[in-house]
């Protein structure tokens, strides 16, 4: 079943922001420069998109298939250019951006090939692209499988994992120059705000597992949000770079090849 991105627009903001440990390690990678074009592909409500607008020069774009999430996004900044399109159509010109990030996407495209060659063409040579996602591994560590059991096959079914990515990006133009696993360990009581974010089914798989099992795990989850029960938080994400492959390169026409370098 597809998730409805129109339908989930109207509580996503209420559960899900920005995330800054991201956004940093996206500033420990990249020089963002006036002028530097940068695309957040899938940004959604534009929660990455208008952070990276507050605090940088560059020029930052939005790509959002899904009306409902794009016009929140539109809503939310002026001074950002937010289009309609999806893996297989980015409107814009071949050779525009310098960066491209795409968080928490990849498990909602088709597929990831036709996407691959999509970001290829968009891509300056020597841009970088940055696929924020999870491993089967860390979706297995997830502390809310204790009361979800059955997200994890649902989540592995539409979740590439981190091997296929590499070698679909591979095969469609990029070469992998960095993966970064986020893991992280620490206990601590259930907050709030997951709380929150499970009761308005906050992310897209609690629309995936049945009623039954979405309704005994929230009352486990409650009965342990009340009794203040320390849970492990132990997983983390993983972020890969890639770069547009030198392959490409030597295909460009010879406008493109100016357009690249200028
Ligand atoms: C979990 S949300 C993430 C939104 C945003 N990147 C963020 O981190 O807040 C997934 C987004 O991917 C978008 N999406 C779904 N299918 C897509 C496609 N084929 N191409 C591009 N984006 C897509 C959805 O509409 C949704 O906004």
């Amino acid at each position: 079943m597809e998730t409805d991105y129109n339908e989930l627009a109207k509580k996503y903001d209420l559960t899900r922001k920005e995330n800054i440990d991201t956004i940093n390690r996206f500033f420990e990678n990249i020089s963002f420069y006036e002028g530097t074009n940068i695309l957040d592909f899938g940004c959604g409500t534009g929660n990455f998109t208008c952070a990276l607008k507050r605090i940088t020069n560059a020029n930052v774009y939005g790509v959002e298939p899904a009306d409902e999430m794009r016009q929140r996004a539109i809503d939310k900044s002026e001074d950002i250019v937010f289009k309609k399109g999806n893996h297989e159509k980015i409107p814009f010109r071949d050779n525009f951006f310098d960066f491209i990030y795409m968080t928490d996407v990849i498990h909602h495209i088709p597929d990831i090939g036709v996407m691959f060659k999509e970001l290829n063409r968009v891509l300056k040579q020597g841009g970088s692209l940055c696929i924020v996602t999870e491993s089967h591994k860390q979706i297995e560590s997830r502390f809310w499988v204790k009361y979800f059991p059955t997200i994890v096959e649902v989540e592995k079914k539409r979740y590439p994992d981190i091997p296929e990515i590499i070698e679909c990006a591979s095969n469609n133009g990029f070469m992998i120059s960095m993966k970064d696993v986020t893991d992280i360990d620490y206990k601590h009581v259930i907050s709030q705000k997951f709380l929150i974010l499970v009761e308005n089914k906050g992310y897209s798989m609690f629309h995936l597992i049945s009623e039954n099992d979405y309704e005994c795990g929230l009352a486990d989850l409650r009965n342990d949000y009340n009794k203040q029960i320390e849970i492990e938080y132990n997983h983390g994400e993983t972020l890969l770079w890639l770069k547009k492959s030198f392959k490409d390169f030597e295909i460009l026409s010879v406008p493109d090849l100016l357009d690249s370098i200028s």
